[in-house]
């Protein structure tokens, strides 16, 4: 794996240790993730002692209302992080790249939500619920994962534990918010178009959006025919599970959703396992719930995923193509701006604090 960006930053075990009440900043404050991460540090009482709100150039002038005052949108610029304890990234990888390793090297510990960092190995790759120790390992920069790995992390990581995984097939329903808020935009104004007979013609997204489902638009590798979303999600279910052969196949498709993302995941265990077992473990692991009614045909939807923070589990059974009993599928959903991004880099965060 090449490593573009050097281990020249200090270990967790020599830097400052975060105060009780850190200076924070939101980078990419007025995204669709960047509101979801204003959101949760309100909601959830993060303790601060301040709040600097940071974007690019396009922001400049923009208040945004936080606990009940309006807070300025700063301009994104070197020296922007001086002075702040932590500060949460979502304003894409380039932005990532550009300053949060310098910011780091002044001590401000990142919580980095692009895929800038995910796969160094001096990073740690986070789900609280799945691998906090490492976040011990950090120099300055923890990675949020993919939403895709992250929700799927989520319940796979109790299944491994109890029952090692040997294999994972997942077929992916995502939302438009994973492409930020103007593809939710879009979404929005090419469903409201379609509905009045008019023609729309797609800005963000390469492909008709209204009464339509594609491949995912991540770029597509011409000789293995993955996309850069799957080669995501499959590289970083194995650092985050810390299983670095787990075989995973993966299909990646954008549907349209606003903002919760589904998964089909037919997963092979090493031993057999039965559904109920599985149901047992899911029942009691941390940021699942259980929605998995046959009767009533109940089964986890984005529309209940979306606007809480726990990943929907459901559809459980037997994966009948495998006869040896080792293999269970389900479906799970999980809100792709909470769980996906926003409230797991909260959740990082919380866990920085002394
Ligand atoms: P802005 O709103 O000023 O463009 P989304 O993922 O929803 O598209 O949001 C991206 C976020 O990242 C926005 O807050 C955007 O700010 C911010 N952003 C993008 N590029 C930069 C940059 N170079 N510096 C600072 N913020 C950036």
């Amino acid at each position: 794996m090449p490593n573009d960006n050097p281990p020249n930053l200090l270990p967790a075990a020599l830097r400052q240790p975060v105060p009780r009440l850190p200076r924070v900043a939101v980078v990419g404050a007025t995204g669709a993730v960047g509101v979801e991460l204003i959101a949760c540090l309100e909601q959830r009482g993060f303790p601060l002692s301040d709040l600097t709100l940071l974007a690019s150039p396009r922001s400049a002038g923009r208040t945004m209302a936080v606990r009940g005052a309006d807070l300025p949108v700063q301009v994104l610029d070197d020296s922007s992080l001086d002075g702040v304890h932590i500060a949460l990234f979502s304003a894409g990888s380039a932005a990532s790249k550009r300053y949060a390793r310098e910011a780091a090297r002044r001590g401000t510990i990142i919580v980095d939500n692009s895929s800038a960092f995910r796969m160094d190995p001096d990073v740690p790759l986070v789900v609280p619920e799945v691998n906090q120790a490492a976040l011990a390992t950090h120099h300055g920069i923890i990675a949020n994962p993919n939403c895709v790995a992250i929700i799927a992390a989520v319940p796979l990581a109790p299944l491994h534990a109890a029952n090692p995984i040997r294999r994972v097939i997942a077929a992916t329903y995502q939302a438009a918010s994973g492409a930020g808020a103007a593809a939710m935009e879009e979404l929005r104004a090419a469903t409201e178009a379609h509905l009045q007979g008019e023609t729309y013609a797609p800005r963000v997204l390469a492909h008709p959006y209204a009464f339509n489902l594609f491949s995912h638009d991540a770029a597509v590798d011409l000789e293995t025919g993955e996309n850069g979303e799957e080669t995501k999600v499959r590289q970083e279910l194995r650092k985050i599970l810390a299983t670095p052969e787990l075989r995973i196949g993966v299909t990646c498709v954008r549907v349209p959703v606003l903002r919760a993302h589904t998964i089909a995941l037919t997963v092979e265990f090493d031993r057999p396992i039965t559904v109920d077992a599985a149901r047992d473990i899911l029942a009691a692991a941390p940021g699942v719930r259980i929605v998995d009614d046959r009767a009533a045909n109940h089964f986890p939807m984005p529309r209940e995923a979306t606007g809480q923070g726990d990943v929907l589990v459901g559809r459980l059974r037997e994966d009948i193509s495998d006869p040896s009993g080792r293999s269970i599928a389900m479906l799970v959903a999980g809100d792709q701006l909470l769980k996906g991004a926003a409230l797991n880099a909260v959740q990082i965060a919380e866990r920085l604090l002394t």
